[in-house]
């Protein structure tokens, strides 16, 4: 897509400065990509490349050759100083002096662009959504609704393994709110069945992932002919993937995976979107904050946080603690300094004391991880207060709890999930 619009290329082997100086191009506005070292030159020539920044040591030399202006070692550029005042002048220099850029590559036109790219290449067509409520499905949507309208339709398989609130809130918001078809498929039942007595957390994500390609197709085949499928691939899905020049499904560690024999052609507006980008998007767009700054949730999700079997009950002890913690949470204004936080129930009991009386009951695990992508992690340091907080209201309020532990284990060696 877009194939015509002028572009910088950052030339990198993988290393980690190639995605950081590619953020530092777009924040000026100009729309940039990376691509590894050894592209042929053809490439370079057709996809209109204003200018090159070489990251990778020794570098291409053939991209020197190219006649397009290299921003590079040469040029007391330093990948490693690229963030720095220094570092931010060249690039400012190389951009708008030597390879002629303007700054024209906003959140608007890239909104702009897309919704008259899906328009042209829908037509008359049927497109389907895979609903998750979770940022790139829930931003994909509406902005594919705002380019085709009622040609979309969202399909949202609620597993019965979602937090306190969160299917209402879906629902409220796409079919209220934004005015999309939604289909609202409540399969509590057929999951929590499948799930019986299953304790092993690979299992359990097995079955909710098969079971989540049954409903979807079982929904999507009373729609009809469908053309397109919309998925919300993120560009560092597209980098993990070989700079990927095949279109992929994502089935990625995640319960969005979809049926890989349904004939649908993909529409996938956010391929050349780093994450903070769909969140602008997101913004411009009009979703919800409460959606867009959401921190990340797992498909399987609370089966893999209820510790051992899932049982309806275990579930709801686990909805309520997760609903105070994440509150008080928001309450202290710390939500946003968090990259994951959740509560944990693990499956076992303690004794503690009520009143006069003895308990015995379920402890919750609270966990809360900064991290800048999912890879490693540190716990987040709260100021005690606000665990006081927490603690005293979680055993309070929550049925069948009777104690609180906070997990201080950085990624590695713990995961940040419990299972
Ligand atoms: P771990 O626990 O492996 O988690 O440190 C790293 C990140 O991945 C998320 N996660 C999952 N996401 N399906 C998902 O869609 C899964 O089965 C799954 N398991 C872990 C986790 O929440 C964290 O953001």
């Amino acid at each position: 897509m877009a194939q015509d619009r002028r572009r910088i290329v950052v030339v990198d082997s993988g290393g980690r400065y190639g995605q950081l100086i590619a953020r530092l191009v777009r924040e000026r506005q100009v729309y940039c990509e990376v691509w590894p070292v050894g592209a042929p030159a053809a490439r370079y020539r057709e996809a209109n490349v204003a200018g090159i920044i070489l990251c990778a040591a020794p570098g291409d030399p053939a991209v020197l050759e190219l006649g397009i202006p290299v921003l590079g070692p040469g040029q007391q550029f330093r990948p490693e100083a690229a963030d720095t005042e220094q570092g931010r002048t060249l690039l400012g220099d190389f951009l708008f002096n030597l390879a002629g850029c303007e700054a024209t590559w906003t959140t608007e036109s890239f909104i702009a662009d897309q919704v008259e790219a899906i328009r042209r290449r829908v037509g008359g067509g049927k497109v389907l959504c895979a609903l998750s409520g979770g940022v790139d499905s829930s931003v994909a949507a509406v902005l594919v609704h705002r380019a085709i309208g009622e040609q979309l339709t969202c399909i949202f398989v609620d597993h019965g393994l979602l937090r306190k609130g969160e299917a209402e809130q879906v629902v409220r918001t796409f079919r209220d709110r934004f005015h999309i078809r939604l289909v609202h498929v409540d399969a509590s039942e057929r999951f929590l069945s499948k799930l019986r007595g299953v304790t092993d957390p690979e299992r359990k994500r097995k079955i909710i992932g098969n079971e989540f390609i049954r409903v979807f197709e079982d929904e999507a085949r009373k729609l009809g002919q469908i053309d397109f499928l919309v998925q919300g691939t993120v560009y560092t899905d597209v980098l993990e993937s070989g700079t990927g020049a095949s279109q992929v499904i994502k089935s990625h560690h995640n319960v969005g995976g979809l049926p890989e024999d349904m004939q649908f052609q993909l529409i996938e507006p956010f391929r050349e979107l780093f994450k903070d980008e769909v969140r602008a998007v997101g913004r411009a767009l009009g979703v919800p904050e409460e959606i867009v700054g959401r921190h990340p949730f797992p498909g399987p999700g609370l089966a893999i946080r209820v510790l051992g079997e899932v049982t309806p009950e275990k579930l709801d002890i686990l909805r309520e603690a997760d609903q105070i913690y994440i509150e008080e949470i928001r309450r202290a204004g710390l939500y946003d300094k968090i990259w994951q936080a959740f509560a944990v129930l693990p499956d076992v009991r303690s004794v503690g004391v009520q009143g006069d009386e003895r308990t015995y009951a379920y402890p919750i695990v609270l966990r809360a991880v900064t991290s800048a992508d999912g890879l490693t992690a540190d716990f987040y340091r709260f100021p005690w207060e606000v665990l006081e907080r927490i603690t005293s209201r979680i055993v309070r309020e929550v049925a069948h709890v009777n104690r609180v532990v906070y997990d201080m284990t950085p990624k590695p060696p713990g995961t940040i999930e419990w299972e």
